[in-house]
């Protein structure tokens, strides 16, 4: 148990976060941010002073606060809509960020489209986590995942061991998961690992797939696994075209935790994960998607698996992609 964590943002994904903060008792305290409801400064004194009142990281931390004796859980909620509740804790994970929705006509903007909006975010995140809890380990959950993660590092300057983007636990799970599926066989025998960026040219590893152990070649024929691979680049857009109103956040949550808890726990736990890359796949100064064995010091090791001739030039092209949008970010960033 650590004595402190962080979330910052209290929208669809952070609200599962602090949930299961307090169902899973990961912290003694839990610091909870979200600005949220804005206060207009135009607005006529009485609804500035509501707005003032009002708070989501404080209304949802009342509501699992209240429900603590059912699930017999002392955790203590400290929540703020500026940065302060972050004080001292020692693994901050941000969800900070606008969602991608569908637009009326159906179509939904890339998480590159984002960009823009998440980035000035980003950039008051790092400046919070900078002023309340500098030794943090975090975990950038916004998106486009692998460029904040850059932009947050690039504000930040952390120790690399200590920053790191949640996307392939995520994009894994659902590779597991839609494998299990077509093979009809438990999702617990399915391990799976996806590599890259986090967006289409992410890279599904189909040579690290097994099932108990035994090659997923052997019970699924190419042209599935083809269809399957697909489906999960395109995963999370799938989910976004069918809610409407913003983008996965269970399975998206605890992928986050399935990361926390490696490291609360230092279970050295192998998880594919968006961090900094200094020569390993021959991708030099970028946050990209690796498998990393996670622990109490954040990432405790990067592995580099032996991959095939075309899962190499896949994942370099998905590298690629990663810059071209770091590129973006960089410049973007100097105008915010
Ligand atoms: C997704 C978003 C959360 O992949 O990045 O669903």
């Amino acid at each position: 148990m650590l004595n402190k964590i962080g979330i910052i943002g209290g929208g669809a994904i952070g609200g599962v976060l602090v949930q299961e903060c307090a169902v899973r008792k990961l912290a003694r305290n839990v610091g909870f941010v979200d600005p949220a409801p804005f206060v207009d400064p135009n607005a006529p004194a009485d609804k500035q002073a509501v707005a003032n009142k009002q708070s989501i990281a404080g209304g949802k931390a009342l509501d699992i606060r209240e429900g603590l004796p059912i699930i017999n859980s002392d955790i203590n909620f400290v929540t703020s809509k500026d940065y302060s509740a972050l004080k001292g804790a020692e693994l901050v994970i941000s969800t900070a960020g606008v969602p991608r929705k569908a637009r009326p006509d159906g179509t939904f903007p890339t998480r590159e489209e984002l960009l823009k909006t998440n980035l000035s975010i980003s950039k008051s995140v790092a400046y919070g986590i900078k002023e309340y809890c500098p030794d943090a380990i975090i975990i950038n959950v916004a998106n486009p995942l692998d460029a904040i993660v850059f932009t947050l590092d690039e504000i930040l300057k952390p120790s690399k061991k200590k920053i790191m983007g949640m996307a392939g636990a995520l994009d894994s799970t659902r590779y597991r998961y839609f494998v299990a599926e077509a093979a009809n066989v438990s999702v617990d025998n399915v391990s799976a690992m996806v590599l890259g960026g986090h967006g289409p040219t992410m890279v599904p590893i189909r040579s690290s797939c097994r099932l108990a152990g035994i090659p997923v070649e052997k019970f699924l024929p190419s042209e599935k696994l083809d269809a399957i691979e697909k489906r999960t680049r395109d995963a999370g857009g799938e989910v976004v075209g069918l809610l409407g109103v913003g983008s996965a956040f269970v399975s998206t949550a605890w992928a986050v935790l399935e990361m926390a808890e490696a490291i609360i726990y230092d279970k050295r736990k192998i998880i594919p994960t968006c961090v900094y890359l200094d020569g390993q796949y021959g991708v030099n100064g970028l946050f990209v998607g690796v498998p990393v064995i996670l622990g109490k010091n954040g990432i405790e090791e990067i592995i580099e698996l032996d991959l095939t001739p075309a899962e190499k030039v896949l994942l370099a092209k998905s590298a690629e992609a990663v810059r071209e949008t770091c590129e973006e970010a960089h410049t973007m960033l100097k105008s915010l």
